[in-house]
């Protein structure tokens, strides 16, 4: 079994859209990928009531109750868990990071999110649990390259002895769109740029937690 943490101290960095696209691409038939809320919010309940598949299983519990829902979770043969945590809770963060083999940081290309960045990534450092920054919500990359402030990320990322996942996450209306709609935006608009980066996210997770690339599958590129 694997376990994937989305993480930040950043409200709105993109936990939820991030853990919701990725447990979809884990959900398979007879599979069921495991999505567990711990936020308060419940951004991720409220996707699940929209939704018309019953999977990825979603269980909304406390960060107390966690150890417990993933005991169950390996019992019960599940292969993908993915936990969204709350932004300000750090003692919630840490219980999601200790029980993760590896915990995605999903941040915006802005300097505000680059500083709350810091905090998370020594949260996982002192647990010693490999983190993959992620950047979200980025300017659409142009033919000349990537957009200044992307670079500028990554060059803040190093300064703290992080290494970002290569690609980017474009802000696109899609990925908010698929989500109004208990999608993820490979189910939404399977042939779509969003899809595509996504998916590119799904293999280097894949790849960060030593699974084999996924199987090809009707609608990814
Ligand atoms: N790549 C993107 N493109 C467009 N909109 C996005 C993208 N990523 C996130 N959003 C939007 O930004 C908002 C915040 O995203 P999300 O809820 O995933 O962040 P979060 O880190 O879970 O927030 P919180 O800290 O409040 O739990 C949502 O409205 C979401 O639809
Ligand atoms: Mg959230």
């Amino acid at each position: 079994m694997r376990v994937v943490a989305f993480s930040s101290q950043k409200g709105g960095s993109g936990k939820s859209t991030l853990s919701a696209h990725l447990s979809v691409f884990a959900d398979a038939p007879g599979k069921p990928a495991l999505l567990i809320d711990t936020d308060p919010q419940a951004s991720l309940a409220f996707w699940h009531e929209l939704r018309a598949a019953e999977t990825p299983i979603l269980v909304k519990c406390t960060a107390k109750d966690l150890p417990t829902v993933i005991d169950e979770a390996k019992a019960e043969g599940i292969e993908w868990v993915f936990i969204d945590t709350p932004p300000h809770n750090a003692a919630a963060i840490a219980e999601a990071m200790r029980a993760a083999d590896l915990i995605v940081v999903p941040l915006r290309p802005a300097v505000f999110d680059i500083a709350a960045v810091a905090a998370t990534l020594d949260m996982a450092k002192a647990l010693n649990k490999s983190a993959l920054p992620v950047i979200n919500a980025a300017p659409a990359k142009r033919i000349l390259g990537e957009p200044a402030v992307v670079s500028e990320a990554r060059q803040a990322l190093a300064g703290l002895d992080a290494t970002a996942w290569a690609g980017q996450i474009t802000h696109r209306a899609a990925f908010a769109h698929a989500l109004a709609s208990g999608q993820a935006v490979h189910e939404f608009e399977p042939s779509s740029p969003a899809a595509a980066e996504m998916g590119k996210l799904w293999e280097a997770v894949r790849s960060a937690t030593g699974a084999a690339p996924a199987p090809k599958r009707k609608g990814r590129k």
